[in-house]
Formats: C-alpha cells, structure tokens, sequence
C-alpha cells in the first residue's frame, strides 16, 4: 500500500457522523458504556465547549476523541477542557490514531485560548503530549481517586493566564459528572 492511499485524516465529527462516532467507542472499548457517555455529551450543554474529532483512514473511520468543558470552580474564568475519551478500533491500534487525533485536539484548543487541559489515564501514555500530574497545578479531581491513580489524573497547560488560586476541584459536564466514570 502506499503512503498516499494510507492517508490520515483528523477533522470535525459532524451530526452526520454520530453512528461512526458510537460505533468506534464501541469496538475500541468493547462496551457501551463509552458510547454511551459520548453520545449523553454531545447533547449535554454543560459540555460545552466541546471538540469532536474523528479519524478517517483511507476514507474509513478508525478513531474518535472528546473534549469537553470542566470547570475550576465557581465564577472561574480559566478556560477549561477535559479529554475524554480517546477511541482508536482495534485493527487500526498502535498506527499513530490516538496520536493525531490528540495532538490535532490539543493545537484546536490551543487556537481556542483553552487555558488548562484535562486527562485521567494512563501516563506513560499521556505523557508523551506534555500532559503532567494536575496536583503539580493544584487542580483536584472531581471524585477521590485512589491513590495509585495520582499520577493518572494529569493537565496541561495551554496558556500561561493564571488558574484560580488554591486547589481548586475539576467539576466536568453533567453527563461525566458521575462516580462510576471516576472510581474503579
Ligand atoms: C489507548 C489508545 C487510545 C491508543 O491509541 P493508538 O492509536 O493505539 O496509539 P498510538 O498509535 O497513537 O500510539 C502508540 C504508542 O502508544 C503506546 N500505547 C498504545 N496504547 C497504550 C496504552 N493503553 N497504554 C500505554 N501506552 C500505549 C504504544 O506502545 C505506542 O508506543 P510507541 O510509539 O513507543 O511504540 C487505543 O489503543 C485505544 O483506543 N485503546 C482502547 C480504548 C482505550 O483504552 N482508551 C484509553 C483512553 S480513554
């Protein structure tokens, strides 16, 4: 195959695109529950501002990432995102999917003057897009975690506009508001 038939592609997940969209989440994680939390998102208006990006390789659709918004506290004017969740199918795993599509999320919110993003998963993953433990900037997770899940719960900054002082709790939308998508 050449290089120029296995082209990938990042853009915008339209309306059109939901089934795709649900389908990737399904494969990837081989259940619906990430599915499902996608699709309660993408209709949840405290998850907005949100990014939608899915992959296409050769025409097909192989990945899917989420950002939405977070909030750091009441009256807060930080800009916020969490990233959440990151869908590659699993014969198009380890071919640089996630990858792209994080990298494409993370310069879109940039241009978007996102000040602060999000992640809980696994750092020697995250880590290698800049992503650091968020207790480094103060911000609290929105449930206790467990303690071997510290480094797991990790930021980046954006910007370089001050964060609310003190340590302030992660509050993400409604829909992921919930302990089950936290806690083990
Ligand atoms: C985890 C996931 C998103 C990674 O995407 P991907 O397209 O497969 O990964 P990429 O090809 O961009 O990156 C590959 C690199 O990441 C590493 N990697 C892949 N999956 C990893 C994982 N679960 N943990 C740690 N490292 C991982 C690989 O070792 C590889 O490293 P290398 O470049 O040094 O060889 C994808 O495998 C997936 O969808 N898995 C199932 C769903 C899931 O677990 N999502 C977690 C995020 S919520």
């Amino acid at each position: 195959m050449t290089a120029a038939a296995d082209a990938l592609t990042v853009r915008p997940a339209g309306d059109g695109d939901r089934a795709a969209v649900l389908d990737i989440e399904r494969r990837a994680f081989d259940s619906d529950t990430e599915a499902r939390l996608v699709d309660d998102l993408l209709a949840d208006r405290t998850a907005r501002p949100l990014i939608s990006l899915i992959a296409e390789r050769n025409g097909r659709p192989v990945g899917h990432v989420l950002f939405t918004a977070i909030s750091l506290g009441e009256g807060n004017l930080a800009s916020a995102s969490i990233l959440a969740p990151l869908a590659v199918v699993p014969e198009a795993q380890r071919s640089g999917v996630g990858t792209a599509l994080v990298r494409d999320g993370l310069a879109r919110l940039a241009d978007e003057r996102c000040d602060v993003v999000l992640v809980l998963g696994d750092p020697a993953y995250y880590g290698r897009f800049g992503f650091v433990p968020a207790r480094g900037f103060g911000i609290r997770a929105p449930y206790p975690l467990p303690e071997t899940w510290n480094d797991a719960w990790m930021a980046q900054r954006l910007s370089d506009r001050p964060l609310p002082p003190g340590t302030p709790v992660a509050r993400p939308a409604r829909s992921l508001d919930r302990p089950e998508y936290w806690l083990p």
